[in-house]
């Protein structure tokens, strides 16, 4: 079957998802439509309509071995006209665990037949240069192998004479997932005497957590950790104070700092 063209979709906060969908995007090598950018409230406040002609290559970052919660509502309102589609889990080097399948099939219930599904590891959102994880990931290697995922799918495509939503690529984990997807309520930021109240934090949260006039006074109950804030300031004034999430950033540090590699699932 021919396609038009390629749609990249992503929730992305510290941009690691949005370098992976943008990379298998480019190796279809077909003309790639507008991406909607999902980490923006106002695009999560719009439904995508897509159509049979059309690639869906959506990837979003896993968090605790879910899909991002938010993302829920934008995911029930998709409506992927027998599209077919590339759903993509970008993890921090622990583990990917539920979250692809979760995606899988929240696409394919909103009429999208899933022809592959990949994971991929991105630097984690709490990774910093003194105590890394996956620091600098997706690099060259990661993102030459996401584009050859995008020319495998074309190629695949291409010998099929439509697809269905009976076409669903077999991925690991549990559906339903038993994990919770609640993340922390935490003051977890710390913000000196370099912030010169730029307001391009609150700009980034995904979630309008930061007040655009007072970069220190966070809303903690909306905040979702997703570390954009600190790993955007322009003066690298907002840092992780002591507490839950530095203690998850030198666990995961101890722990994973073995890198794992990018998988295909057909
Ligand atoms: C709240 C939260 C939970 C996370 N949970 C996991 C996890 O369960 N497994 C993992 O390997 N990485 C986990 N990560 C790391 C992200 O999945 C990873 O850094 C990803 O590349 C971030 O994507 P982004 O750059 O598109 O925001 C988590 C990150 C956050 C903020």
């Amino acid at each position: 079957m021919q396609i038009s063209s390629v749609r990249p979709v992503f929730f992305s906060p510290t941009g690691t998802s949005e370098a992976v969908v943008r990379a298998i995007a480019d190796g279809v090598g077909v003309t790639v439509a507008e991406p909607v950018d999902l980490t923006r409230p106002e695009v999560r406040a719009q439904s995508l309509r897509t159509g049979p002609d059309e690639l869906l290559v959506i990837g979003v970052p896993v968090y605790m071995g879910r899909i991002p919660e938010l993302l829920g509502e934008w995911l029930a309102g998709l409506a992927a006209d027998n599209t077919p589609a590339v759903c993509v889990a970008v993890y921090g080097n622990r583990a990917f665990e539920d979250s692809l399948i979760e995606l899988r099939n929240a696409v394919a219930e909103r009429g999208g037949a899933v022809v592959a599904c990949a994971a991929y590891i991105g630097e984690h959102s709490f990774s910093d240069p003194a105590l890394p994880t996956a620091q600098g990931r997706p690099d060259a290697d990661d993102l030459a192998h996401a584009q050859s995922l995008g020319r495998k799918v074309r190629e695949r495509l291409d010998a099929m004479a439509g697809v269905s939503a009976a076409d669903m690529a077999a991925v690991p984990g549990d559906y339903p997932s038993p994990k919770p997807t609640k993340l922390w309520d935490v003051d977890f930021i710390a913000v000196d005497d370099g912030c010169v109240q730029c307001g391009l934090c609150a700009e980034v949260c995904p979630v309008g957590a930061i007040d655009p006039e007072d970069s220190a006074r966070i809303d903690v109950e909306k905040c979702i950790t997703c570390c954009a804030c600190i790993k955007r300031c322009p003066q690298g004034a907002r840092s992780v104070k002591p507490g839950p999430v530095m203690d998850a950033r030198k666990r995961l540090n101890a722990n994973f700092g073995e890198p794992k590699q990018p998988e295909w699932f057909f």
